[in-house]
């Protein structure tokens, strides 16, 4: 199967500012893939040249076989978009929004009536049909701005952060949409900030730090990276233990960060585990709390960006982007 997006050197700058740093990248026919990084990593600025809002000005980015920077009209008719901030007109009801959007990208008349109403009900607000979007819910608007995405039965359907700010029960139905409209066949390329959404929704994650990929697998590849187990030890004396730990040669990534040190083992965790306390014990360290886990994203996300995401990122609006609008 071909890949249906194809990114080999892509760089994007603002002025002097370097918002996309030569990545390369691919997406296959038919899955879904994230790319999973901060606030200000180059994300919106990527699906933003992907889908021709920017100009292409540096690398070779293709989107369903088209060249951006050569057919964009091709491009545009192949790929649907769902912004980071909403863009609904407000005053327009559920139908209507989707009538003018089907109208804009002249879809025939009675093929546009019935896709309305088909994908009204596939997002569920076939009975929100003539509500005024502004009076829906930020759940419902973000749905409606999905089935908007799809009027024009894209190949690649485009999504910059599309649970951003929503609460948890409404962010896991947006997920069942996403897969819902994959599984029919549509290639999701979305962008997020959030571990678990990445996780839980792609069949690949690219993860993106100060415009660069840093590392690209799926889920359970990008977590098996880091080795087997996580052991977490808090002891009397964790630099010593630190050490002790890194005589053990199955035992890598050594960290004695805030409370505790924490360590990657190659081996099964709970064959481990044994000799770990049995030398701290000899080398008369006492042991005040133990713990062994599978890697998580967030530990992935660690390893490669060498720090946690929420330090710096919220779900508010970045103080930049408000500037910027
Ligand atoms: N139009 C713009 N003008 C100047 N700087 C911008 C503009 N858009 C984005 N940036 C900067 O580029 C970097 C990447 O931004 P962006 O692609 O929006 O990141 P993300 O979507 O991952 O949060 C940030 O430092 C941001 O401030
Ligand atoms: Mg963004």
């Amino acid at each position: 199967m071909p890949d249906i997006i194809e990114v080999g050197g892509f760089s994007h700058r603002f002025g002097s500012l370097t918002a996309v740093d030569t990545i390369t990248f691919s997406v296959r026919d038919g899955e879904i893939f994230s790319l999973l990084g901060p606030n200000g990593a180059g994300k919106s600025t990527t699906i933003n040249v992907l889908t021709t809002l920017l100009p292409l000005q540096k690398g070779a980015v293709r989107v369903a076989g088209y060249d951006v920077s050569r057919d964009q009209p091709a491009v545009r008719r192949s790929i649907g978009i769902v912004f980071q901030n909403e863009v609904l007109d407000r005053d327009l009801t559920v139908w209507e929004s989707l009538e003018f959007h089907g109208r804009l990208y002249s879809i025939p008349r009675n093929e546009r009536a019935a896709r309305i109403e088909e994908l009204m009900a596939v997002v569920e607000l076939t009975e929100k049909s003539d509500i005024r979007t502004k009076y829906l819910s930020g759940g419902m608007r973000r749905r409606l701005e999905i089935a908007r995405g799809l009027m024009t039965r894209p190949r690649v359907l485009f999504l910059d952060e599309p649970t951003i700010g929503l609460d948890p029960q409404t962010r896991r139905r947006i997920w069942d949409y996403i897969r819902r409209v994959n599984e029919e066949g549509t290639t999701i390329f979305l962008t997020t900030h959030y571990m678990d959404e990445a996780d839980h929704l792609s069949d690949r994650i690219g993860i993106i730090d100060h415009g660069r990929i840093v590392v690209e697998g799926t889920p359970e590849e990008l977590k098996k990276s880091l080795g087997n187990d996580i052991v977490w030890l808090d002891t009397d004396d964790n630099d010593q233990t630190a050490a002790l730990l890194g005589t053990i040669g199955s035992v890598h990534s050594i960290r004695a960060a805030g409370e505790g040190v924490t360590a990657v083992t190659n081996e099964d965790g709970t064959r481990c585990l044994p000799n770990v306390i049995d030398l701290i014990s000899r080398n008369g360290i006492s042991l005040a709390g133990i713990n062994l886990k599978k890697p998580t994203m967030d530990d992935v996300f660690i390893h490669y960006t060498g720090r946690a995401i929420r330090e710096e990122s919220t779900d508010k609006v970045h103080p930049h982007q408000r500037r910027r609008r």
